[in-house]
């Protein structure tokens, strides 16, 4: 099959197209990652290249040796994706001891949150079945950083109590990091340290790191997310005494009907 059929790839522009449609993605904000499974690989190997030079990983990441991963390239605009959309996606081959990549499919150079994106799948590959991230700049979610509190809790708590249905969708809560240029070897290191606890990370300033078991689940978190932030956001801006919220006890409530357990922060 060609890549360009598979379900993967399809996934990845319907979900670029709504994620555009939110306005999430200007000039070439937001890049995307997903970690092939072997009958993937398979399916899609007769499209593949091997010519190409291995590049080194600014950190190692031996979790995903021998690894495949779907990815966007970087500087691609998500606006335009359906023009020479097999430009705007590579699929990285990551080195036998994780030291490097090359890429096998696809447009020239992967995002440049590569790093950030390998270390994060590494991480959610020990304790989860995700296996895809989706990153986006949603503009409640990055206002939120200005005035809230810059810690995991305050940002799940304000969530949370913003929209019902958060105390499940993400009964972990959400993970915070500072301000850190994008692409840094910085970020991809805070980013995959929050990951190893949370489903989603907050680049302070900046956007949504949120990952899934696929493409479209990701999304779909980062949505959630981004959902509450504009409820919390649109409160906040009333600048009227805030009467009734969804309590603590309440969240619990819900997060245990559908089988989760609400994270406790201790203060
Ligand atoms: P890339 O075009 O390199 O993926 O960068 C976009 C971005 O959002 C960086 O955080
Ligand atoms: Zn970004």
């Amino acid at each position: 099959m060609k890549i360009i059929e598979s379900n993967f790839y399809n996934e990845a522009l319907r979900f670029i197209r709504y994620g555009c449609e939110m306005g999430w993605h200007e000039r070439n904000a937001g890049n995307i990652s997903l970690r092939l499974l072997k009958e993937e690989v398979d399916s899609v190997s007769e499209d593949f290249a091997f010519e190409r030079e291995w590049v080194s990983i600014s950190y190692p990441v031996p979790e995903m040796a021998n690894e495949f991963i779907f990815t966007t390239a970087t500087g691609s605009y998500f606006i335009d994706i359906q023009n020479c959309a097999e430009t705007k996606f590579c699929i990285c081959q990551i080195s036998g001891d994780g030291g490097s990549y090359r890429v096998v499919w696809g447009g020239t150079k992967p995002t440049s949150e590569l790093c950030g994106h390998l270390m994060s799948l590494g991480q959610l590959r020990k304790r989860s079945a995700n296996r895809a991230v989706y990153h986006c700049h949603p503009a409640n979610t990055v206002a939120l950083t200005y005035v809230l509190p810059k810690d995991d809790k305050s940002f799940s708590e304000a969530l949370w109590e913003s929209e019902t249905e958060c105390a499940f969708v993400f009964s972990e809560g959400v993970g915070l990091v500072p301000f850190f240029v994008p692409g840094s070897l910085d970020l991809a290191i805070a980013t995959s340290e929050k990951i190893q606890k949370y489903n989603a990370v907050i680049w302070s300033f900046h956007g949504v790191f949120a990952s899934g078991e696929t493409i479209g689940s990701a999304f779909g978190l980062a949505h959630a997310i981004e959902k509450a932030a504009e409820i919390k956001i649109k409160v906040l801006s009333t600048g009227l005494p805030v009467l009734n919220t969804i309590s603590t006890e309440e969240q619990k409530k819900t997060a245990n009907t559908y089988g989760y357990k609400l994270n406790e922060f201790k203060d």
